[in-house]
């Protein structure tokens, strides 16, 4: 039995596509379990650099399945778009594969998201329709993608669905659509994915008995999770590891490993609460001129990425819910050239120091509590094993770990797949 779970650990962008795109060497088939195109995955492999947004990072792998999984809301046209882009880079996109249960992303979903965006309580989101997505979800409103399967079936969900969405397109102030231009929409879909719609339940769960090495591949981190995360500056999904089975449908006993991804900083893109957030000018090392693969500019929507100090509080919280067997730490090489290093060790609120996470709107109020480490001031790019560290890097990964309480197993020192080092 070999499931493994991959889960942000922080805000999102901590460097999950560069590795699952490592692990996947080891796997048969990899799974995105929720979000949509609002995803930005990073991989740098020998086919080039590559933005992920719908498509799991495991697609460089020679005959590794790819699945979008029942969890995501899918923008049919945006995943047409990345599939034929990753095929031009000679890469083979056959073994991918599409749950029938998936959400269809309507264009009037992006629509809704843009026009909420304009309004006074603009959460910063990608304005890529996630949150209208999951709200017709919700609301038993939406197309998914079995509905392709039967185009007769599909015009009457059309037509059953439509009324609602052109109320709220109406009073958003938007463009009403036809039952007829989506229904063209969907017939277009349906030529193109026909082939690639499965039912779920069954082809994962006889991948599990058949003893397939799968990995599910979560979008952005625990701290935008719809229910634990920053309400309501979060997304509308659960990026945490136990809805990979939830969405999925395979019982949860059947999940062997949960990796979690963190960044040796802490990033954040979006409105809402940030405890370590440090002044523009401190970021510089960090952030780049958006020249270079690895600044810190959004994967998805390019915006310059909200930068801070470590923030052990939110990992701690992070380890809890997920219950992380491992953790992946990228761009420890990032920190090379800093004299000191400031971690957040924990935080006050009203004066004393609190071992909980609070909500987003008090979040605002804590003051973190800082300890200063010694930084290593030292390329650490080239290097592939972990005693051949600097002392003070060791230090910096191994206070992580004690105050944690889970191992650091992969260490990113640069972008690429093979920038790596695994600690045994
Ligand atoms: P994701 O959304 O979690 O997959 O992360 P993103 O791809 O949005 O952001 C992570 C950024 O860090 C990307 O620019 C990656 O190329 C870069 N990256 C990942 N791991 C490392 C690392 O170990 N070192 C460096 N320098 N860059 C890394
Ligand atoms: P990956 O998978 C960073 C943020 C948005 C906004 C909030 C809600 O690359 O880590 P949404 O469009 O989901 O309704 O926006 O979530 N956000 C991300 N931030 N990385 C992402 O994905 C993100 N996906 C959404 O900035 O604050
Ligand atoms: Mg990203």
């Amino acid at each position: 039995m070999s499931v493994t779970v991959l889960v942000g650990a922080q805000f999102g962008d901590e460097g999950k596509g560069k590795i699952v795109d490592y692990l996947a060497a080891d796997m048969d088939m990899v799974v995105r379990f929720q979000g949509g195109d609002n995803a930005g995955h990073t991989v740098v492999n020998e086919f080039g650099v590559f933005k992920l947004h719908l498509v799991p990072c495991g697609i460089f792998k020679k005959d590794c399945k790819v699945f979008a999984g029942t969890g995501m809301v899918v923008n049919p046209d945006e995943l047409l778009k990345e599939l034929s882009e990753i095929k031009s880079k000679g890469v083979d996109v056959s073994n991918m594969y599409i749950s029938s249960r998936a959400i269809i992303l309507m264009p009037y979903h992006i629509q809704l998201d843009t026009l909420s965006e304009k309004g006074g309580t603009s959460i910063g989101t990608t304005k890529r329709g996630i949150g209208y997505a999951y709200a017709d979800r919700a609301r038993r409103n939406a197309l998914r993608f079995e509905d392709l399967l039967d185009l007769q079936h599909c015009r009457k969900r059309i037509d059953t669905i439509i009324g609602t969405i052109n109320a709220e397109l109406s009073a958003k102030g938007g463009e009403p659509v036809t039952a007829d231009e989506v229904f063209e929409k969907c017939k277009a879909w349906a030529a193109s994915f026909g082939q690639m719609i499965v039912e779920p339940v069954t082809f994962i769960n006889k991948a599990i008995e058949r003893g397939e090495k799968i990995l599910f591949e979560g979008q952005l981190g625990a701290m935008k999770d719809i229910d634990l995360g920053i309400y309501p500056y979060v997304t509308s999904s659960n990026p945490v590891a136990a809805y990979a089975a939830v969405s999925a449908g395979f019982p949860i006993s059947k999940i062997s490993e949960i990796i979690g991804v963190m960044k040796a900083f802490s990033s954040a893109v979006g409105a809402g609460p940030f405890p370590t957030e440090m002044e523009a000018a401190e970021g510089d090392g960090f952030r780049g001129d958006g020249k270079n693969v690895d600044d810190e500019f959004g994967a998805r929507t390019g915006r310059a990425r909200r930068l801070g100090w470590l923030d052990l509080p939110v990992l701690r919280y992070a380890a809890v819910i997920n219950g992380f067997t491992s953790i992946a730490i990228c761009k420890i090489d990032k920190l090379d050239i800093y004299d000191e290093i400031k971690v957040c060790t924990g935080y006050k609120l009203d004066g004393k120091e609190i071992d909980y996470m609070p909500s987003a709107y008090r979040l605002y109020d804590v003051e973190p509590i800082y300890v200063t480490l010694k930084g290593w001031k030292q390329d650490t790019s080239k290097i592939r094993e972990y005693n051949e560290l600097p002392l003070n890097a060791r230090k910096y990964i191994e206070f992580i770990e004690a105050n944690v309480g889970v191992k650091l197993k992969y260490i990113g020192v640069g972008p690429a797949r093979a920038d790596i080092i695994v600690k045994e």
